[in-house]
């Protein structure tokens, strides 16, 4: 028999944990127990109508049915730089500035490829979207955690990182809204992130998924190329999915310094082939009709975050208050590592929530709750964590 070992770079990793908390959730409901997942941030609410209307147009047009432009069709490109202006006040040039993408993890995922060589190093700020050291990772690259704890409120204290480090950083992944913490980052933070890196030469990548859930419009979260200056160093990735209920559907944007965009552009020019053009028109309607669903969605998830709270309340539970994303960070009570209490939780209540040490070291002693299910459900799992 054949003998195929994985290459070092997949052998040596953990695997994903978004694909294992599923492994085991189908392992426990394969036992017949009723599971509730609050484990993934995929919003649980559908794609709004008139977006559905929109792919179903577009994808009787038989135009659309062939090869998508590779970086993204003009016009979803214009709508993202219309929707930036309207939304930051950003000017963007379509054509150059904003590459279209399969989903923001795609672009992240590829990102580095474009600029990290075997044995640059990554500023990688933890707890952390896993999918931003893996990247590194694949391309040969090293990675130095910036950890993110309560004492700096979740953002990193970028003045501990000393000036030889900053001189080998090539790029520094930062993410707020954050997800797994929730927390959000000011304008001082933005502008000392865009003063080192201009000063370093370091590339920003900002992932900046989660902000548009947020629940506080006199705070409303930024993008980072508000910051004068900015878009000499970094670029931005956002994703349809989580402000419109669209995970599935797979569409995302990058945005920012234009190098950064064509180093991003030619990596997928290599590597994919675009999106299908009927998703694009949908993802235009979406950006240009989009904002009262959205609207809508944070509401709810509002709503949403005030019962789980008032209930961690009664459980004696930790938390950080969130302003924005749908995720809530809660500390692992007493006796039990992050690991533990989430086995313990899925075990005896079927309620699936997420171990804060698999989004890096400095997540161990909380766990993770996403805010993707409906009002009934949320509640059901609810009781049966105070139960608990
Ligand atoms: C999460 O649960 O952290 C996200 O759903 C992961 C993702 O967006 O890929």
């Amino acid at each position: 028999m054949a003998q195929f070992p994985l290459a070092d770079r997949l052998a040596a990793l953990p695997p994903y944990l978004f694909a294992e908390i599923d492994r085991v959730k189908q392992e426990v409901k394969a036992r017949g127990v009723d599971i509730i997942s609050l484990g993934i941030g995929d919003p649980d609410m559908p794609t709004p109508d008139f977006i559905i209307e929109a792919l179903h147009a577009a994808a009787k047009k038989p135009i659309n049915h062939q090869y998508p432009s590779y970086r993204g069709l003009l016009g979803f490109r214009q709508a993202v730089a219309a929707w930036y202006k309207v939304r930051f006040g950003v000017d963007l040039s379509p054509e150059k500035e904003v590459v279209s993408l399969i989903g923001s993890k795609e672009g992240i995922a590829h990102f580095p490829l474009a600029f990290i060589n075997p044995g640059d190093l990554a500023l990688v700020c933890t707890p952390n979207y896993p999918v931003y050291n893996v990247a590194v990772g694949f391309c040969g690259g090293t990675v130095k955690y910036l950890p993110l704890t309560s004492d700096n409120n979740f953002l990193p204290d970028l003045d501990a990182v000393d000036n030889d480090t900053w001189k080998k950083a090539k790029l520094l992944f930062i993410n707020y809204p954050n997800n797994p913490t929730s927390a959000t980052a000011d304008r001082a933070f933005y502008e000392r992130v865009v003063e080192k890196a201009r000063e370093f030469n370091v590339i920003v990548l900002h992932d900046a998924a989660y902000t548009e859930v947020y629940f506080n419009p006199a705070k409303k979260p930024m993008s980072i190329l508000e910051i004068p200056g900015a878009k000499d160093v970094a670029i931005e990735f956002h994703s349809l999915s989580k402000t419109y209920n669209m995970t599935g559907w797979r569409i995302g944007m990058a945005v920012g310094n234009e190098t950064l965009v064509n180093g991003l552009g030619k990596i997928k020019e290599n590597v994919d082939s675009g999106i299908f053009q009927a998703v694009q028109e949908a993802g235009i309607a979406a950006l240009q009709q989009g904002e009262p669903y959205a609207e809508k969605f944070r509401a709810i998830y509002r709503e949403r975050r005030d019962v789980m709270l008032q209930a961690l309340d009664k459980a004696g539970i930790g938390y950080r208050k969130s302003d924005a994303s749908f995720y809530v960070w809660c500390n692992v009570p007493k006796g039990y590592t992050s690991a533990e209490f989430c086995t313990n939780v899925l075990q005896k209540t079927g309620v699936v929530v997420t171990p804060g040490n698999g989004f890096g070291a400095p997540g161990e002693g909380y766990f993770r709750i996403s805010l993707t299910v409906d009002m009934p459900l949320l509640e059901e799992a609810v009781s049966r964590i105070i139960k608990l």
